[in-house]
């Protein structure tokens, strides 16, 4: 997928810019072109003798390539390229990008640039977590860039957290993807539901479950890789979504997840619901903070939710497709089956919390698709950015 492609990579001053290396190795061993811009910064983090060394250019850095009034162009290098990674991205370069504050090589070049650009952000947790560096990534995102989400670590401050630059194995990944062109997707519109409800008990509880969300935002990042426009509408989750073709929708309750599915589900050509919906909400929200009894049992009585699936199902048109999941502990294709039809799903993603390395909070999923031919495809245990790639092959298929 890299083989003669061009790829800028912009080094900042970051710890991580050591991982810069090894960037550049894979990417040269794919067979991709790499020119490295690096920051004044970034140089007292990697010799740019070690860089132009692995990547066989001469690494630029500053405007005039020597004192004979020559210039390096940016506009050329901006023009060159098929992309631009920023790896490590700092959280002052991220600033920098953000505002167009092109006091540097680097900046100068990310704005003059044509292609397609990434951005793998490093630094100390607290530093990740700000909302200035968050407001700015938003913004890189807003403009249609990339973002190559950091990891959680131990960072170099030997601080615990999220920060770390992403690895280089899957920086180099995201970069094959992004050009391996499965665009099957393209013109799609899909609705995608994720993450757990909340139901209001009163003003500090609440009736939640264990889904982490990290399946619907698979999924949803899956969909947009493949060219689809997603609409994700999640409950509360601690994750980002990263492509910029999604657009993320805040809910809490099931109720308020209903009014959006069921209002942006007609504009869709499909829709996957992915969510752990609470069944049962309080019938009365109290409005001030249950005390507790000095004796007995308090009840809480509680009065069913709308079934989002069941809902769209019933106004689904020709032509357009809902895919389900189903989470079960006993008797799991028997009830599979059952939701499959009730739901007027077209296909069914079934999970068994018998399987070790399945269902909530995990990065790993198993699952077996059942659709309404009644095949059954049953598939290994697997990372869930794998199993989003089963699921949607599945309906890239159904669209097609
Ligand atoms: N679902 C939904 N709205 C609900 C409940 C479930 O949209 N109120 C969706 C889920 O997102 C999933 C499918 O329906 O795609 C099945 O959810 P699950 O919780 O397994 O089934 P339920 O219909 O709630 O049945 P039960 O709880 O009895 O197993």
């Amino acid at each position: 997928m890299l083989q003669g492609k061009k790829i800028i990579l912009g080094i900042t001053g970051s710890i991580a810019a050591y991982k810069a290396a090894s960037i550049i190795r894979g990417l040269v061993k794919k067979g991709a072109e790499v020119q490295v811009v690096i920051t004044p910064a970034g140089k007292e983090f990697i010799t740019p003798i070690t860089l132009s060394a692995l990547s066989n250019h001469p690494v630029i850095s500053e405007f005039f390539s020597n004192r004979d009034g020559s210039w390096h162009s940016h506009v050329d290098l901006g023009l060159w390229a098929d992309a631009m990674l920023v790896a490590p991205a700092t959280a002052a370069s991220i600033g920098k990008m953000a505002h167009g504050i092109a006091d540097n090589m680097l900046i100068t070049t990310y704005l003059s640039c044509k292609a397609p650009v990434f951005v793998a952000p490093a630094m100390d947790l607290d530093m990740f977590a700000h909302p200035t560096t968050q407001q700015n990534i938003e913004c890189l995102r807003g403009f249609g860039n990339y973002i190559i989400e950091p990891g959680e670590g131990e960072l170099a401050s030997h601080l615990i957290g999220k920060g770390r630059m992403e690895e280089p194995d899957r920086i180099i990944e995201v970069l094959e993807e992004f050009f391996s062109g499965q665009q099957d997707l393209q013109k799609k519109k899909i609705l995608i539901t994720a993450g757990p409800t909340y139901e209001k008990i009163d003003p500090v509880r609440f009736i939640g479950n264990y889904s982490s969300g990290k399946m619907g935002f698979a999924l949803a990042e899956e969909c947009a890789r493949r060219g689809a426009e997603v609409t994700l509408i999640t409950g509360p989750v601690s994750l980002s979504a990263t492509h910029p073709n999604i657009q993320r929708i805040n809910v809490e309750s099931a109720e308020e997840m209903y009014q959006a599915a069921t209002s942006h589900y007609p504009g869709t050509d499909a829709g996957i619901l992915c969510a752990a919906v609470a069944d049962y909400r309080p019938e009365q929200v109290s409005p001030e903070k249950i005390k507790r009894e000095k004796e007995g049992e308090i009840q809480l009585r509680l009065v069913p939710n709308q079934d989002i699936a069941a809902s769209l199902g019933a106004i689904k048109k020709e032509g357009q497709r809902l895919v389900g999941f189903a989470l079960e502990t006993i008797g799991e294709l028997k009830n599979a089956k059952r939701k499959l039809e009730k739901k007027n799903l077209d296909y069914i993603v079934l999970n068994s919390l018998q399987d070790s390395g399945a269902g909530f909070q995990v990065d790993t999923n198993k699952v077996t698709i059942i659709d309404r031919s009644e095949v059954i495809t049953e598939y290994p245990l697997k990372g869930k950015n794998e199993v989003a790639k089963d699921i949607i092959n599945k309906l890239a298929t159904l669209l097609s």
